[in-house]
């Protein structure tokens, strides 16, 4: 295995490929309607990389040490024959965990065929319990229960534990937080709370909307006492505490008021082969047109990442105002 680090000795170790920019939610700090409407052109599919072309990205990345897989999107189950997909990269040697991020939505249907092909894990997203908190977060109508079911259905094919990502905003689903807990407390599912970020231009992010973490723990501590659990692996992303009655954990992702960059290995590749180096980028490099014309993809690769230096949620303040346009959530896959 070749090692390559970036500027801050940070090596690769994640992989998150992205494999569509579409999604049938339009979660509003996400894809807002007015943004996402029927006129907004998503890529092409001759654009896409196919799942060859994903696979053989995913053996250089390997080959660099990268030992987490995870699919995104947009909404990844959207994308047809993604069980085909998880069998390729599932049979990576060095892939040690491959896991999908989903809204849920096409979850049930799909889970145990994607268990059969090699998946490991899945991580749901769920903003609230109520129907009237939910549906107007996803802005389609999308029902809480179809999203509650497809957690279970997940969980007995052998997906579990289940992490269920909550997307805090103040304001707007703040009540959900207790709600949450205290559903899957003892449900043998982690809930994870996540700090509203300023990905993308798009949701209007202000500071003022954002809920700290540690406010979203006093919450939960005061009715379920909490104690803080080491993490499970350096540089994981979420702060992990459980209940004192040993019913179950939670975490909490403080991207905004404590950045986890120092330990970021995290790389990022889009629906269209581009290769991101932060959630935050505004620019990448087209890993897809150096494969489509017969370019050295690890070359490309090392050079990239031994001049990586983003630390993008350390540096927040001297971002402020913005002089360039990140990329989007829905694009970049979270
Ligand atoms: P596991 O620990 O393997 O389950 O994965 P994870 O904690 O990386 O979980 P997941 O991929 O679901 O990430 C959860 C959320 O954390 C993402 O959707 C983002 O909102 C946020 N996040 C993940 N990686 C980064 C990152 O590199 N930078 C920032 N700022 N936020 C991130
Ligand atoms: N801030 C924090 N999390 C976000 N997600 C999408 N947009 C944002 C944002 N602005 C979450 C989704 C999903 C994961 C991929 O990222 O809810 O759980
Ligand atoms: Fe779709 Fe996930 Fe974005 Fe919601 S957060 S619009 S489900 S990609
Ligand atoms: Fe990594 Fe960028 Fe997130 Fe920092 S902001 S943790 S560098 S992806």
């Amino acid at each position: 295995m070749v090692m390559v680090t970036d500027l801050f000795e940070r090596p690769i170790r994640d992989l998150r490929i992205s494999v569509t920019d579409r999604c049938n939610f339009r979660c509003i700090y996400c894809m807002p309607r007015e943004v996402f409407g029927p006129d907004h052109r998503f890529l092409p599919r001759e654009q896409l990389l196919t799942f060859s072309e994903i696979a053989t990205l995913a053996r250089v990345f390997v080959a660099r040490g990268v030992q987490k897989v995870r699919l995104t999107g947009g909404e990844p189950l959207l994308r047809k024959g993604m069980e085909r997909l998880v069998e390729m990269l599932a049979a990576i040697a060095g892939v040690d965990d491959l896991t999908l991020t989903t809204n849920g939505s096409l979850l049930a249907r799909k889970a145990q065929s994607l268990v059969d092909a090699g998946l490991d894990r899945v991580t749901v997203s769920l903003d609230a319990m109520d129907d009237e908190t939910f549906m107007a977060m996803n802005d389609v109508g999308f029902p809480v229960a179809v999203v509650l079911e497809a957690i279970e259905v997940a969980s007995a094919c052998g997906l579990g534990p289940v992490k269920v990502n909550c997307v805090v905003q103040r304001g707007i689903n703040e009540h959900a937080i207790l709600d949450m807990a205290r559903h899957f407390k003892g449900s043998g599912h982690i809930v994870r709370f996540i700090e509203y970020m300023d990905v993308g231009s798009t949701n209007g992010w202000r500071l003022d909307q954002v809920v700290p973490a540690a406010e979203i723990v006093a919450a939960i501590h005061k009715v379920f006492p909490l104690e803080p659990v080491p993490p499970n692996y350096p540089g994981e992303v979420a702060n992990r505490f459980r209940y004192r009655d040993g019913s179950g954990e939670i975490g909490v992702i403080a991207s905004v008021t404590q950045p986890f960059c120092g330990s970021c290995t995290r790389a990022r590749i889009s629906a269209e082969g581009m290769l991101y180096t932060c959630l935050f980028a505004s620019s990448g490099t087209s890993l897809r047109d150096v494969m489509r014309t017969g370019g050295d993809v690890a070359r490309v690769l090392d050079e990239v990442w031994e001049k990586r230096e983003d630390r993008y949620s350390e540096d927040r303040s001297a971002h402020t105002p913005r002089l360039v346009v990140p990329v989007e959530m829905s694009y970049i896959g979270g």
